[in-house]
């Protein structure tokens, strides 16, 4: 599944030092499924040669409001006709003064003020600059008129000073742009997912722990933001979690429970990827357990909270979404589950298959519903199973429909 299948992505291009980045977010776009126009600013081709991009888009990069010879004043008009999206990566200082007051003195900026479609711009510039007021204001002006900002982060930048102003992650600007382009159904919903495995403390150095990579889950938190959802990600993985949803980091199992319980009440749809653990050591030792050499170590385990069994226990408009990682009899473990603790839907995969389950970035499920009926998926990516998780979601009894859904502060 190519998520920007069909769409037009205008891609403006400023002159900064990121500007070579550009080369590497078309290139992800193209392999989206997005035909990319690069509009390239005068600047921008002090940095990089046009060519790179018509090479990576298959069109030519565009840099002249004026074509030389046969001129046609309406290129801008055109350009903007057809884009789905315009996207300006990296933004300079100079682009976002100029996008704020309006102007239009080159093909870029012409092209601004002609699109209907949405917009985005992703900053890089010098940590100071992008602390200026003035720089701020701007931003602020196109946020207001509806600009989506993806910001730039914090680190090390070409002008030898380390703070904001680094252009965000490419994974960051391509999730954006999905995100201004996907059908917004899940707009205002609020999502609580949990990814990862749970890690039960034995001594200070060990613990008991589980495969899970913390992937599926963190790929239905970034799905469920693409399609307008609020998002909370209560994680026990130790991958970097997607920036633009809330994240609770959690170690154990009794953290997690206490982490979801808090958000349960204000969650629409719990989406629970991650594995929990079922025992925990009774005790931790204070010191790290010595190993005596003839002796073997007896664990003394107890059971953790079922934390889904316990949230369908106390649901009341949520919607349950539950995952059944198994090793023999799937369906009939996984309905069992989905059964036992009152879930509205049960993700069932058997991790025992190559390409499913624990760590891999693929996964083959089959989505079990409480009516009995079932719809196996072939095996797909874990961006792709979390799309059609909310899919079918989507279309399950509960679900808040628009119109229905609470405001909710920003
Ligand atoms: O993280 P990845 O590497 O991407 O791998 C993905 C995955 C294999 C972990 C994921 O697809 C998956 O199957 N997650 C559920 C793993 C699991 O714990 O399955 P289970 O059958 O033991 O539990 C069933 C459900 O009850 C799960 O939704 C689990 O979150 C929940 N549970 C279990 C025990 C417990 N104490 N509390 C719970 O809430």
């Amino acid at each position: 599944m190519k998520f920007l299948e069909g769409k037009t992505v205008l891609l403006g291009v400023c002159g900064g030092i990121a500007a070579y980045k550009a080369a590497e977010l078309c290139r992800l776009l193209v392999q989206e499924g997005a035909t990319v126009q690069v509009i390239m600013t005068a600047g921008a081709r002090e940095f990089i040669s046009p060519l790179t991009f018509s090479v990576l888009t298959g069109q030519p990069a565009l840099t002249e409001i004026f074509k030389p010879g046969g001129e046609d004043p309406l290129t801008h008009i055109d350009l903007a006709d057809r884009a789905d999206l315009f996207l300006v990566a990296p933004a300079t200082a100079n682009i976002l003064a100029k996008l704020a007051a309006g102007l239009a003195d080159d093909l870029l900026t012409t092209t601004a003020l002609a699109v209907t479609c949405p917009t985005l711009v992703a900053p890089a510039m010098n940590v100071n600059m992008y602390a200026k007021a003035a720089v701020q204001e701007n931003l602020a002006t196109l946020e207001r008129r509806g600009w989506g900002i993806v910001e730039p982060e914090e680190g090390f930048l070409a002008c030898g000073t380390t703070g904001k102003g680094r252009l965000a992650g490419l994974e960051r600007i391509v999730a954006a742009c999905r995100r201004a382009l996907a059908p917004g159904d899940y707009r205002d919903v609020a999502v609580l997912v949990t990814a990862g495995g749970t890690r039960e403390p034995l001594d200070p150095v060990r613990y008991i722990g589980n495969y899970s990579s913390g992937k599926m889950g963190y790929a239905l938190a970034r799905a469920a933001w693409e399609r307008g959802a609020r998002v909370t990600l209560v994680t026990a993985s130790p991958l970097p979690p997607p920036p633009e949803v809330e994240v609770i980091r959690v170690q154990t199992a009794a953290e997690m429970l206490a982490a979801v319980e808090g958000r349960f009440e204000g969650s629409d749809i719990v989406l629970k990827a991650a594995a929990v653990a079922d025992f925990r050591p009774v005790a931790q030792a204070a010191n790290k357990i010595k190993k005596d050499a003839k002796q073997g170590l007896n664990l003394e385990l107890e059971p953790t909270v079922d934390i889904l069994a316990y949230l369908g226990r106390r649901k009341k408009r949520q919607i349950l979404v539950g995952f059944a990682a198994e090793t023999q009899d799937l369906l009939a473990n996984a309905r069992q589950k989905l059964q036992n603790k009152h879930l509205d839907l049960m993700v069932a995969n058997d991790v025992t298959r190559p390409g499913a389950g624990f760590g891999s970035d693929t996964n083959i499920v089959t989505l079990l519903y409480p009516d009995g009926s079932k719809e196996e998926l072939p095996r797909l990516s874990k961006p792709e199973v979390a799309h059609r998780i909310l899919d079918a979601v989507k279309n399950l009894p509960g679900f808040p429909k628009k119109g229905t859904r609470p405001e909710r502060e920003e």
